[in-house]
């Protein structure tokens, strides 16, 4: 497609490879030491896996728990009638622990829970194909702590939840298989699993629905580049999110960096390359500090269908709550759940289906541009340009998905403007003098009946009709207002009384 996207999906593949093909240079090493993210240097003779647990939510350094000493849960403050959130970080280029985990410590520690953090630094800053083959052996080790802690003091596999970002995911997954059956891990959270070698690759070899009693992922950068992605694309949990599609996510554009540059410096190019990878753990912190604008994923086969609208259902299940306070109940097989976010926090978006009818008398299709200006019981979203793909021929139904910012409560009145486009100026002068009754007044034969309109947020179902209706047809430059129609036919039964 020629995008300027392809530059950085491709650095980024790279780096993950770490491929002799994509040329020199493009190692680790231009993204050099200084990257700023560590507050936990980890000396470099320690090899191995450490297990931390953080007292509060400014705890950096954290306590770390050994296996077979007891005496460690006690010195960390383990407190077995809480439940356990382990935090398992992904491959690293540069050696050094990212900021966010910070980020997710502090927010979890609001919530009644032990937070902890898998730490295999040493591990994990390797090439990718080695730190991939670590991966197996971080899970059993922190298969072994887990079935320590019930052996030792009774603490239930089911009360654990491990968070797993990028390789981290997979470790997670390799965790949950290295317990047996009876011992299930509670839930695991996989926070965009990594690809690279492990796209297609059977379900005991990644991350997969039956490594714990609850499995959810967060997909939000696949997109493909040499036929790889950095993301695994495929679904691999109960129910695997895709914001925005799960391709690549708002704010993270490559045309971004400029203005990153000038906020971070240097550090700007590894931050906007890990930009929509990253992302995923930036939905989930939102999840647990905007606890009352959590996000909402609908249930869709793809995400085509979902930007026509089509799939804003919660019936039988199909919607789920983003992020920690995400239902758990296990369907049958994988859902795919998709839904839109702003670029920055809070993330969380308000969709709508409307469902717009038009009768064309004019045999030839029309393909005028037009607004919607929306009136809630709160706020008003004014302007929101429509662009309906081909143009109008016959009678038509259309699906779109419109998403707001902001929550304008219940929608009351719809006002629908034909914009005058240039364009459209010629293509009216040649209907008017290809129709005869076009001379006569500004008949344009396109009505516009009925509008439905459906949020996916309240699942509230409304039906808009002309208010008045005595003039149905639409006309360019002109913006007719639209009423429930419950609304319109009561003020016409006063009318008659
Ligand atoms: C352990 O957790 C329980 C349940 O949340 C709480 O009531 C108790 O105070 C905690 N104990 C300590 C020592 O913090
Ligand atoms: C479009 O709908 C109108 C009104 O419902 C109807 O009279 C007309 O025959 C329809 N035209 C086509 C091409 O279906």
């Amino acid at each position: 497609m020629g995008s300027p996207l392809h530059a950085p999906v491709f650095l980024v593949v790279c780096i993950f490879i770490q491929s002799s093909a994509c040329g020199q240079g493009l190692g680790t090493e231009p993204f050099g030491k200084s990257y700023g993210a560590a507050e936990v240097r980890k000396p470099s003779q320690e090899m191995g896996t450490r297990f931390l647990l953080f007292k509060d939510e400014n705890d950096r350094r954290g306590c770390q728990l050994r296996v077979q000493s007891p005496e460690t849960l006690q010195e960390c403050g383990f407190n077995t009638s809480q439940p356990l959130v382990m935090i398992i970080h992904g491959w690293s280029v540069d050696g050094l622990l990212e900021t966010w985990i910070w980020k997710l410590v502090g927010v979890l520690k609001s919530r009644p829970v032990n937070v902890g953090m898998v730490e295999w630094i040493s591990l994990a800053y390797q090439h990718y194909a080695i730190a991939v083959r670590n991966t197996r052996v971080v899970g059993q080790e922190v298969a072994a702590l887990l079935l320590w802690l019930e052996e030792s003091v009774k603490f239930p596999p089911s009360e654990v939840h491990l968070i797993g970002y990028s390789l981290g995911a997979h470790v997670s997954g390799f965790a949950g298989s290295s317990m047996d059956g009876k011992h299930k891990i509670g839930r695991i959270t996989g926070l965009d699993p990594a690809g690279p070698m492990f796209e297609g690759s059977s379900p005991s070899d990644r991350l997969s629905p039956d490594d714990a009693i609850f499995v959810d992922a967060i997909h939000t950068f696949t997109r493909e580049h040499m036929g790889l992605s950095v993301g695994i694309k495929q679904p691999i949990a109960h129910y695997d999110f895709y914001p925005n599609g799960g391709t690549f996510q708002p704010g993270c554009h490559f045309l971004e960096l400029y203005r990153h540059i000038a906020e971070h410096g240097l550090n700007a190019i590894t931050q906007t390359i890990k930009c929509a990878h990253e992302r995923s753990v930036h939905l989930f912190i939102d999840s647990l500090r905007h606890s009352s604008l959590q996000s909402t994923g609908f249930q869709c086969s793809d995400m085509d269908s979902f930007s026509q609208g089509l799939c804003l259902s919660c019936k039988k299940g199909r919607c789920n709550t983003l992020g920690y306070d995400i239902r758990k109940d296990w369907p049958g097989k994988s859902k795919k759940l998709f839904l839109i976010t702003r670029a920055q926090a809070p993330f969380r978006v308000y969709h709508y289906q409307f469902k717009i009818q038009f009768i064309n008398q004019i045999e030839k299709p029309v393909e005028p541009t037009f607004s919607m200006s929306l009136l809630g019981t709160k706020e008003e979203v004014k302007k929101i340009p429509i662009t309906l793909g081909e143009g109008i021929a016959s009678n038509k139904t259309y699906s779109l998905l419109i998403t707001l910012d902001k929550d304008i409560g219940e929608l009351i009145i719809i006002k629908f403007k034909w914009e005058n486009s240039a364009v459209w100026a010629n293509v009216w002068n040649t209907v008017q003098v290809i129709m005869p009754w076009g001379m006569t007044s500004h008949y344009s034969g396109l009505i516009l009946k009925t509008i439905w309109v459906k949020a996916g947020e309240t699942q509230q179902r409304m039906t808009f009709c002309p208010e008045n209706i005595d003039d149905l047809q639409l006309h360019p430059t002109q913006e007719k207002v639209f009423v429930k129609c419950e609304v319109n036919s009561k003020r016409l039964k006063q009318r008659s009384r």
